[in-house]
């Protein structure tokens, strides 16, 4: 049976990026196609590279319009989604792309995000261990997903098996993050000029006020940290390559564990996973390696003289951190094949 969907938000990086994958996804098809200025154009005047989406017109985004299909994929500026979930209470399957839907504290959302706290979805990043067994047996079924932040879901893989293993301290986490402007989304913002970024590292949201922070928190919480005991400075910086997050995390050692316990923390929680790779010791990734896969790619340190272990991580934004996640949440929940229309392989160079 071939399943309905529309996609709203879809002139914007997020939205182009879902419609990519979905293209080629064997049990959907793409009905419906929205966006909020860019409604009454053609799909292909703000998405070039999706010619096989050709036919398709951009339609103002409504809950009438979204009405009707057996998947609705929301991915809008964060804040846009909630006003439209409500009204979609008989679409059988929701994935949302922004914030709105990622956090379960109320307090985290007041102090992150402001406003009225949206309910919380299942997460959509299936390898990260919660309460014990892997986030996938939450999603299996789910008729409500969101998809992660990109830098958040980075960090989590990068740290939750530590964390589950109990061999790293979630009280001193570390984590700096090379960022391409993609993540910020289509919209003209003087900041993302090229004469601003061009040539330049630009840190940003410094100093634990980046809206990832609390997401990053309870996902590590769900990996067994103590909730008030996980510390975390994080500071991404702004690189000039259109897509891609480099995140290096560190935390310390718990005293006694072992290098081979370390190692073995990872390697057990990703040895069976398709999408999270752990490279060989003295192995990193770059984010080119990355680029167009649903792939997160780990290299592993421990650093006795630091007695810190330090996680090197690359991901897409666009494909693992958002995209990608969001399909194969959806293949999950479906009961589908998890890796369909999901890419290993990326482009190069
Ligand atoms: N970019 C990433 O790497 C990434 C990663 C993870 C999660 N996300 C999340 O995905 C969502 C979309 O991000 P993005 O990067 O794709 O942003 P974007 O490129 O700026 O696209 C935003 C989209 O939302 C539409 N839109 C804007 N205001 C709207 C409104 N009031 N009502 C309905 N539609 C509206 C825009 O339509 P028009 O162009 O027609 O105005 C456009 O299609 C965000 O919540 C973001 O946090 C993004």
């Amino acid at each position: 049976m071939t399943l309905s969907v529309a996609v709203s938000g879809a002139s914007g990086y997020a939205g182009g990026e879902i419609l990519r994958l979905l293209a080629d996804h064997p049990d959907v098809e793409i009905r419906t196609v929205t966006a909020h200025s860019s409604a009454g154009q053609r799909l292909v005047a703000h998405q070039p590279h999706l010619r096989s989406l050709a036919h398709l017109e951009l339609q103002p985004t409504t809950p009438e319009v979204l009405a009707g299909h057996d998947i609705v994929v929301l991915a809008l500026p964060h804040g846009q989604s909630a006003q439209y979930t409500d009204a979609l209470a008989d679409t059988p399957l929701v994935i949302d792309a922004g914030a709105d839907h990622r956090l379960t504290s109320a307090e985290d959302w007041a102090a992150f995000y402001g406003g009225e706290h949206p309910e919380p979805w299942a997460y959509g990043v299936p390898e990260l261990t919660v309460d014990g067994v892997k986030q996938r047996e939450h999603l299996r079924g789910a008729t409500r997903i969101a998809a992660p932040g990109c830098n958040a879901s980075t960090v989590a893989l990068s740290l939750a098996p530590g964390v589950a293993a109990g061999v790293i301290d979630p009280g001193d986490i570390v984590s700096v993050l090379a960022v391409g402007p993609s993540g910020a989304g289509k919209s003209a913002k003087t900041n993302l000029l090229a004469s601003e970024i061009l040539g330049t590292a630009n840190p940003y949201a410094v100093g634990g006020i980046h809206r990832h922070i609390p997401e990053i928190r309870q996902a590590l919480a769900a990996a067994g940290a103590p909730r008030d005991g996980i510390r975390l400075s994080f500071t991404p910086v702004l690189v000039p390559m259109a897509r891609g997050i480099l995140a290096t995390s560190s935390a310390p050692i718990v005293e006694g564990a072992t290098d081979a316990e370390i190692r073995a923390a990872w390697e057990d929680a990703y040895a069976d996973e398709t999408f999270v790779e752990l490279l060989p010791p003295g192995v990193f990734p770059r984010t080119a390696d990355v680029l167009g896969a649903n792939i997160a790619s780990m290299g592993l340190a421990i650093d006795r003289a630091a007695n810190r272990v330090t996680v090197v991580a690359a991901v897409d934004n666009l494909v693992k951190g958002t995209a990608g996640a969001a399909v194969q949440s959806l293949n999950i929940a479906l009961g589908l094949a998890e890796t369909t229309a999901l890419p290993v392989n990326g482009v190069a160079p």
